[in-house]
């Protein structure tokens, strides 16, 4: 028998409660949330409510408890520094410390990583700290993109073209980015198609999971502004349509000697999730970033196909034993798409822009995976809060077969909701595979 601690409120610590609880050890799950999900309180022994930064009130439930270990949904509690907590109290996690962690949290120390260690797909940079030598760099650049060091919750960096147009203009954003951010990361633009490769490591071995194409954009055919990610697939050969098995093992080298150079630089072993946000350019796989934990949506296209035991996976990531642990997940295609409110991503004066918090009725939903995200239940029913509600996620043979299952769900929810309905389609994998094959020349 296992105690758990999962700390995470979204749909993607709704699919680890679930992935968690189809071990065919017998588990107690205790959740740590800073807002009750109804999914994964209704798998939870106990909830516990509460801030990511109280690391005080996070340890003590989890010593009440009897926590064997934990796994750390997001980046906020590892940030926190919340695993070096729990390990002063011989509480192992499923996530890397806090000077691991800055492989997400700081997109400096991923870069001079990757240089300082000869590690092949790193993107021409410069860090800087003050708006000297600026000008300078990003004349010699191409193309510019613009990171602040640190957690934006994914609406920080600014890419040339969407952000931004002239060189002029990415001198005023490097300006606003240093008036709230310590540097800047000016960096090289790569053009290609995207995918996200979340890697389980145990300090040593690396093992990857299926890759992942999301989709950030708020509409249809990539328009409007960056979200938190509409929706996510991934297909039964355990590759994208616009990839090749070199680009998957290019993704997965990168990682494995990231891993052991976080290990010689830091002293310390990387436990939990490596998932790389890479690109595949004219010159091969090129990182963009790394995070320090699943993706969401990522998550529920991944887990829902493990065959192995994910307590045995935490428990290997955790002991340093991922290499005698044979990990394999079903040849299935996956369609994950989010279901948001109306107004989630418009600018405040849009006139839908009202319409985010509202009953939705999903009683009548068949064939498909479920993952609640930010809802809220009443006793008059489930409530939308603002921001992703509901992941539905459709699992099947084919690609085509699995977003037929998706939209089919999504029809049956009532409410002033919306999705993106081009995810997984023929038309929008075309266009990537399109995309792709100009690159390549
Ligand atoms: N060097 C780059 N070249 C081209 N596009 C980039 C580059 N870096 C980031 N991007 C784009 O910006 C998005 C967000 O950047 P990322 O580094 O993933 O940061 P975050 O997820 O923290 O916002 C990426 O998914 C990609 O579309
Ligand atoms: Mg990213």
């Amino acid at each position: 028998m296992y105690n758990i601690l999962l700390i995470g409120n979204g749909a993607r610590e709704h699919v680890i409660a679930e992935t968690v609880k189809r071990s065919r050890h017998e588990i107690n799950l205790f959740s740590c949330m800073k807002s009750n999900n109804p999914g994964i309180a209704s798998l939870s022994e106990k909830v516990m409510l509460g801030s990511y930064s109280n690391l005080e009130d996070i340890c003590g439930f989890a010593k009440e408890n009897n926590i064997d270990f934990a796994i750390i949904g997001p980046e906020d509690p590892l940030n926190n520094g919340v695993v070096d907590a729990l390990l002063k109290e011989h509480i192992p996690s499923v996530g890397p410390t806090k000077s691991c962690a800055r492989l997400e949290t700081s997109k400096m120390f991923t870069r001079d990583l990757l240089d300082k260690y000869n590690i092949p797909g790193n993107a021409r940079f410069r860090v800087f700290s003050a708006l000297d030598g600026i000008p300078e760099f990003i004349a010699e650049l191409d193309g510019i993109v613009l990171k602040p060091d640190g957690l934006t919750g994914g609406k920080g960096v600014m890419v040339q073209g969407d952000h931004f147009r002239t060189r002029e203009e990415a001198m005023d954003k490097c300006c606003d980015i240093l008036e709230e951010h310590e540097s800047v990361i000016v960096e090289e633009k790569f053009d290609g198609e995207e995918f996200s490769l979340q890697c389980l490591c145990d300090g040593t071995t690396v093992v990857a999971t299926p890759p992942v194409q999301d989709h950030k954009r708020r509409f249809v055919e990539d328009k409007g502004p960056n979200t938190g990610g509409m929706g996510s697939y991934s297909m039964e050969d355990h590759l994208l349509p616009f990839m090749t098995e070199k680009d998957v093992v290019a993704g997965l080298e990168i990682t494995q000697k990231v891993a052991d150079a976080i290990r010689k630089e830091t002293g310390e072993e990387y436990k939990g999730i490596m998932y790389g946000g890479f690109i595949i350019t004219k010159d091969g796989v090129k990182l963009l970033e790394y995070n320090a934990r699943f993706g969401d949506p990522e998550a529920m296209n991944t887990l829902p196909l493990l065959k192995t035991d994910f307590v045995d996976v935490c428990r290997a990531i955790i002991e340093g034993k991922l290499s005698g642990l044979t990990i394999e997940c079903e040849k299935k295609a996956t369609v994950c798409k989010y279901i948001v409110p109306k107004g989630y991503g418009l600018p405040k004066d849009h006139p839908d822009a009202k319409s985010t918090s509202a009953r939705i009725a999903v009683d009548s939903v068949e064939d498909v995976n479920l993952y609640y995200s930010s809802v809220d239940k009443r006793d008059d029913g489930l409530y939308m809060t603002t921001s992703r509600a509901i992941g539905v996620v459709g699992i099947a043979d084919n690609l085509e077969d699995a977003e037929k299952k998706a939209e089919q769900a999504i029809a049956s929810i009532q409410g002033p909701v919306d999705h993106r309905p081009d995810i997984g389609t023929k038309k929008l994998i075309k266009k990537r595979i399109e995309h792709m094959e100009k690159i390549r020349g």
